[in-house]
């Protein structure tokens, strides 16, 4: 089956409202790239703007609340963003499992939450460094799959992200036999658990990709596109992935 390649980005806690030019020139490579689907994640409070500013590109939110309302202070609901214009959210990230102890649990209950209110989601999972060190990397990320897959997930709402968490933001990747090998495995345990639907759903790979290493990452098989953190964040260096992957 072919998949549309996905490059998404992940500001984190980064951008401001005048950081929402970089957008512009998204849009324009986007536009430039048919055979691409292109997607933005930002900070709660730039959805909003951020959607209203460039319609043709996907904007999402980073993350939602595992309820749709309630006494959550400080909490953000799948309702709420997409409300102001989220078409998606990333849920499980291993910042958030890091900084916030969220588990697999809570991303599979976020990820329901999110389907509930019609957004599109991209799911994260990924080794540690001494996970992977002890020769763990396959059992870990195949168990938060089996821990965080909704039962209905398929390739028109879902998509999943295997980002190791050694590779966030430190400018290492794993080889790309690695990257092969984790994706492979990922794609198997998804068809365990949703059957033929495992075919339709996208897996990116998520870890220092850059406009240097994308063109080769992204031609490994089962990888069906990028999430990207840090070059994200300027048109100048998101740019040239989405170019990348149109070339792939
Ligand atoms: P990075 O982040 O591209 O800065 O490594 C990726 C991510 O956390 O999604």
């Amino acid at each position: 089956m072919t998949r549309r390649k996905l490059v998404a980005g992940n500001w984190k806690m980064n951008g401001s409202l005048a950081a929402l030019g970089e957008l512009d020139a998204i849009v324009a490579a986007a536009d430039a790239a048919p055979g691409v689907d292109v997607a933005v994640a930002v900070p709660a409070t730039l959805i909003g703007p951020a959607a209203a500013r460039v319609p043709g590109v996907a904007i999402g939110a980073e993350d939602v609340h595992e309820r749709d309302a309630g006494a959550h202070t400080g909490c953000i609901s799948a309702a709420m963003v997409a409300e102001v214009g989220a078409s998606f959210t990333i849920v499980g990230h291993s910042e958030r499992r890091a900084d916030q102890g969220e588990t697999s649990q809570d991303a599979w209950a976020k990820a329901a939450a999110a389907h509930r209110q019609g957004l599109n989601v991209i799911l994260c999972c990924g080794e540690t460094e001494a996970e992977r060190n002890a020769g763990r990397a396959e059992r870990v990320v195949q168990a938060q799959i089996e821990k965080s897959v909704p039962d209905n997930a398929d390739g028109s709402w879902f998509t999943l992200a295997y980002e190791p968490r050694w590779a966030i933001g430190t400018g290492r990747t794993p080889t790309l036999e690695e990257i092969g090998s984790i994706h492979a495995i990922a794609r198997a345990k998804l068809r365990m658990l949703i059957g033929d639907a495992a075919d339709g759903v996208r897996i990116l790979y998520g870890g220092s990709v850059t406009g240097e290493n994308a063109a080769t990452i992204l031609a490994v098989d089962d990888v069906d596109g990028a999430l990207v953190g840090g070059a994200s964040l300027t048109a100048a260096k998101f740019v040239p992935i989405i170019e990348a992957a149109a070339g792939v």
